[in-house]
């Protein structure tokens, strides 16, 4: 099939390479030229293990097509997936739509032969209905078809869950464009019985639940933690007691720093506010974003306290700062909040994090990005586990820091405290 991607981004470039790789003919187009320009040469824009072979590969086969022209690829294609940014508005929890609108609003210009136009974006339920109003003559003329079917790739793991995803959800009443959708994802999903056919309205719907209640299992679980501390008990037990029953399930029942990223902080609040529009109040997701936003600070307080309260002239450094290993994604993330504030109190902060040196933090005189793990380590006071990258979790601390007495706040509970104690290292988790 001959596929449109707007929107290059973690979803729109992971998901139409993937869709090439499979034999379709996919058209990435993208407003922002450098993007454009730099994925044509062969470089990736963002870091996702796995993605460049693929991309390559499929350059190759000239089955991808990297363009700014917008009439071109639309023209020349079948299905247009939009797949743009929400982010969360400047002054209100809901969904920013106007990259989305705006996009639908060229649309209607360009569409001459019949389209199906996916919102592959996460979009609040009725968006699609919203969508189509703007494309009514369209419709009327039966040029179009508008369907919802929500992206559940997961940064750092994009590959595997496009390829195998647990479900595929196609939310469209039109017979014509749920056949079409159905044999786009056969190759994929292999067997039809984890495709999940359902209205639009309720697909753009299991996409803000399902993140929603993933957001709430992280808060749930970090609120135990903080009572774990109290009692003397490892929340890693908690979560592998918890995990085994297969209703509650082991996955994203680990305790860690408040959870980021580009999607749950922002999902979790444009449901809210989606459901407050229908005068339905969501108090457990309120309870779970209110939960998470504490936490910010109550492990930034943690780390006052195990420096003793004597923040100025400190040496903390961070290894790991994005939001989660495998991606170099900083939206949302916990240690931009935590940076800043040690900043304020005149700590010296050094970090390394695979994915690269990052933008928010080179403003900063006082926080430096190190090249490696032994540079970031070497004259430290604290070393705070912040991100679960691989690299991380066999280091021998004890070389790596040369001052004497630091301390190590394990933010992931990737070390086992008993050999810490061992080895006379001051060592502080999560949970534990
Ligand atoms: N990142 C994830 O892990 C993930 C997972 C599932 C769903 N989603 C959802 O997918 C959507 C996209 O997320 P993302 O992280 O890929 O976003 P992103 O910010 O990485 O990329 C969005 C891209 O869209 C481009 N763009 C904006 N307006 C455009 C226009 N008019 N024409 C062409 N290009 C335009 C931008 O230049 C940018 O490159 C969001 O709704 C998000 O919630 C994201």
């Amino acid at each position: 099939m001959k596929l449109c991607m707007i929107g290059v981004g973690y979803v729109g470039l992971v998901s139409g390479v993937c869709f090439s790789d499979v034999g379709n003919t996919v058209y990435l187009v993208d407003k922002n030229k450098n993007k454009i320009e730099s994925l044509n040469d062969g470089y990736l824009p963002i870091y996702e293990p796995g993605l460049e072979e693929i991309l390559k590969k499929n350059q190759r086969e000239k089955r991808l097509i990297f363009t700014t022209n917008l009439i071109k690829a639309v023209s020349n294609s079948d299905i247009i997936f939009i797949c743009v940014g929400t982010p969360t508005k400047k002054k209100s929890n809901s969904a920013d739509l106007k990259y989305v609108f705006n996009v639908v609003r060229d649309l209607k210009k360009i569409i001459k032969s019949y389209k199906i136009i996916i919102t592959k974006s996460t979009v609040p339920v009725c968006t699609g209905d919203k969508i189509e109003n703007i494309l009514k003559n369209l419709k009327k003329k039966n040029l179009i078809d508008v369907v919802s079917n929500p992206e559940f790739l997961r940064e750092g793991e994009a590959i595997r869950d496009f390829m195998y995803p647990d479900r595929v959800v196609i939310g469209t009443d039109s017979k014509k464009a749920s056949k079409i959708l159905n044999s786009l994802y056969l190759p994929i999903i292999k067997k039809n019985n984890r495709i999940l056919n359902t209205s639009r309205r309720g697909a753009e719907l299991i996409k803000y639940s399902s993140n929603a209640f993933l957001a709430t299992k992280i808060s749930f679980i970090n609120e135990i933690a903080n009572l774990c501390e109290k009692t003397d008990v490892d929340i890693k037990d908690i979560s592998l007691g918890m995990g085994l029953d297969q209703r509650i399930g082991e996955r994203f029942l680990r305790a860690g720093p408040a959870y980021g990223g580009s999607c749950f902080p922002k999902d979790t609040k444009a449901l809210i506010d989606t459901a407050n529009k229908y005068n339905i109040d969501l108090s457990i997701i309120k309870s779970a974003v209110k939960s998470n936003d504490k936490r910010k600070l109550l492990l930034t307080k943690k780390v006052e306290k195990i420096l003793n309260n004597k923040l100025i002239n400190k040496t903390i450094t961070f290894l790991g700062v994005t939001f989660k290993p495998n991606t170099d994604d900083m939206r949302e993330a916990s240690s931009i909040f935590m940076i800043n504030y040690f900043h304020k109190k005149k700590c010296n902060i050094k970090y390394y994090d695979p994915s690269g040196e990052k933008d928010v933090f080179k403003k900063f005189k006082n926080v430096k990005f190190c090249k490696n793990v032994s540079s970031a380590c070497l004259y430290s006071d604290l070393i705070i586990l912040h991100t679960e990258w691989n690299e991380f979790k066999l280091l021998n601390l004890k070389k790596l820091v040369k001052k004497k007495n630091f301390k190590v706040y394990d933010m992931r509970n990737l070390y086992s405290q008993n050999k810490m104690k061992k080895l006379n290292i001051n060592y502080f988790g999560i949970g534990r």
